[in-house]
This record gives C-alpha cells, structure tokens and sequence, in this order.
C-alpha cells in the first residue's frame, strides 16, 4: 500500500501548552490556534496563576491575544502551591474552565520555584481535587541533586506518584510529558483515571540529539530527552493506541538569547508545526491511522469533554522552518529551524 498524500483529522486538542505573557503571548498563540480548537494552557507564570481569578484573568487575555477569526478555547490548570487552600478546587471547579492543577516540584524545571516543597503539604487539596473529579497534571520528576537527571521520572514514580495514587483512589492524573520506560509501563499498567501526555521531541528525538555535532540548546527540555530504548517504548505504547496517552506538545517558547546562552533555559518550541510533527512521528512508527484517536479523542474522552466539531486537513508537503520568527523584541528558535517538516496543514475547517 502506498503511503497516504493527505490525512484528515478531527480538529485536535493539545493538552500541554505553554504560551507565556504580553508580548510572547501574542507571538506564539496563534500558531496553536491555527492548528488546535482548544489547549491546556500551563500556569508557570512569573508570578504563577494560582487561583481561579488569576486563571479567568489570564484566559482572557489569552482570547483577547488570537488573531481574528480564531475559533481556539484555552482551558486552564492552577499552579499548585505549598499554600494553595483547599477552597481554590470549588472556586476552580466553578469555573467551567478549568480543568485541574499542575503539580511542579519545587525547582523541578522553569518557574517552579513557587511549587510543591513536599507532597504532604497539598493533601488537603488532593482530597478536594479527588471529589471534584478535577486532575491533577503532574510533572513527574524528583529534584533531589543527587539523583541523576536521566533517572529523576522513574524515581518520582516510586517515591512520589505511586503513593500518592494510593492514598488517593479515585483521584485523576495526568502524567505530564511522559519520556521513558518506566512511566510508559506505569501508566499503562495503572488504575482508571490515569493518563499521560506524550511529547513530539520525545517521540521524535532521543539524548544524542542533545549533542549531535556540538551542543545543542534547541533542544534541551523537562524532562530532559532520554534513551533511545525509552524512546522506542514511548513510540510503541503510542502505536499500541492506548486511550490513555493523548497529545500534549509542551511547547515551551524562550527568547533565542535565553536558550543560547551559558545556563541555557529548558524548552522546546514546537507550536508552529506540532501536528505536523506528530504526524512525522506516527508515520515514522507506521501508527498514522492512529493519530486522529490520539490527537482528538483520548485526551478530550480523559477530560470528559465533547470531542471538537471540524476537522483539519494535512497533506504530504515538504517546507522548511524559518530560521527563526519574532518573539517580543526577541526571536525564537523553533524545533527543526532551518530544516524540512515533511507535512503541511492544508486547510482547517471550523464549524
Ligand atoms: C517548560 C517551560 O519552559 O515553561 N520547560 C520545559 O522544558 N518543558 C516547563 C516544563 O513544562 O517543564
Ligand atoms: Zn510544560
């Protein structure tokens, strides 16, 4: 069978996005909203937005940030604080926009500072999240210095994760940006109401890339690209099409002169081909038929939301990333800048 020249999906969710603030904000948003009808957009702010008002405030100038005509629904996740009041998930709830909280462990990746010290500090909340039905969205990585950067997901879940699903039966999880073995194998060995999001770079890249020809600051982000044995696991748990793995970019935009730098941010930015990577991905493990489920149905079934109406179309196109694009008075580097992405969006419908 030849390989198929166009691929039409339901119009997709990205479950795991950052867009940032002012400027930054309104340079990235629209590369999402042209390719997604609805994201989770993360609360690692400067400050952080820890409550719903913070939230509803900062939604807004998210809908106020897309370009005309834009039909994109930002849904919204509460940084997760040692502080934060059991009373914050009722007025989260309330909302109808919001769909859970982010764990970060304090110091964990970039501005987490403000997160979780230690996880029995915010069991009151976790009880609360547990009866609303609301998520918790968990960036699953111990940061204890001693523990080495390549082994700090498969510790979290031993010391942090799997007990905290324990002592919390019927709580709901998100395992953030998934990237080895081990987390693969816990999620899909776990209780119901677990699910994890799954990364272009970490299907496409694993660690060598990080040192292909020289160091290379485009393409270091949290958790840090791993082993090509967990890469394969994640491209195979993703071939296998589990309901729960859904898609997740974790677009994560810095300033060209904050990544090529001599203490280089974590982040990778990818909105401006993210299903088009995707679709690299799956072809490349020969799982495209398997796209559209992960892409538009697991994530929005996890959140108990309506699948989108619409649908948009990708053809087979090679193009090539601009070296860079405007970013505030800055730029960004974007995932494969100056190199060819073999799919294009060719039209999006949006009823
Ligand atoms: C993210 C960022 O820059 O906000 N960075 C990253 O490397 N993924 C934070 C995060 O999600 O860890
Ligand atoms: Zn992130």
């Amino acid at each position: 069978m030849s390989a198929p020249s166009t691929l039409t999906l339901r119009r997709p969710d990205d479950f795991h996005l950052h867009v940032r603030d002012g400027q930054a904000l309104a340079a990235v948003v629209p590369f999402s909203a042209a390719r997604f009808a609805r994201a989770l957009i993360m609360p690692n702010l400067r400050p952080p937005v820890r409550t719903a008002a913070e939230a509803l405030a900062y939604r807004e100038r998210i809908l106020a940030a897309l370009p005309a005509g834009a039909r994109f629904t930002p849904l919204m996740s509460l940084y997760l604080t040692d502080d934060t009041p059991a009373g914050e998930v009722e007025r989260a709830r309330a909302s109808g926009c919001i769909l859970g909280f982010k764990l970060y462990p304090a110091g964990a990746t970039t501005h987490s500072d403000a997160g979780v010290t230690d996880i029995g500090r915010v069991h009151g909340v976790l009880e609360r999240l547990q009866e609303t039905g609301l998520a918790l969205q968990v960036h699953g990585e111990v940061t204890d210095p001693r523990i080495d950067v390549f082994e700090r997901e498969a510790r979290f879940i031993d010391t942090v994760l799997a007990p905290v699903l324990e002592r919390f039966p019927r709580l709901r999880v998100v395992f953030e940006h998934i990237t080895t073995r081990a987390a693969v194998e816990f999620v899909l060995g776990a209780r119901e109401g677990i699910a994890a999001t799954v990364t272009p770079q970490h299907l496409l890249m694993n660690r060598n890339a990080l040192f292909a020809g020289g160091i290379r600051p485009h393409h270091y982000c949290l958790p840090v690209l791993k082993s090509e044995a967990d890469r394969e696991a994640l491209c195979a748990a993703v071939r296998g099409g589990s309901p729960r793995l859904f898609l997740g970019t974790d677009s994560a935009p810095h300033a060209r002169s904050a990544k090529e730098n001599a203490c280089g941010c974590a982040g990778i930015f990818s909105a401006h081909a993210a299903l088009e990577l995707y679709a690299e991905a799956f072809e490349a493990i020969g799982a495209l038929e398997r796209l559209e489920a992960f892409a538009a149905h697991h994530g929005a079934d996890f959140y108990r939301l309506p699948r989108n109406e619409g649908r948009v179309r990708l053809v087979r196109s090679p193009w090539e990333v601009p070296a860079s694009y405007p970013f505030g008075t800055g730029e960004i580097v974007a995932l494969r800048a100056g190199e060819r992405i073999g799919w294009r969006i060719e039209a999006v419908e949006r009823p």
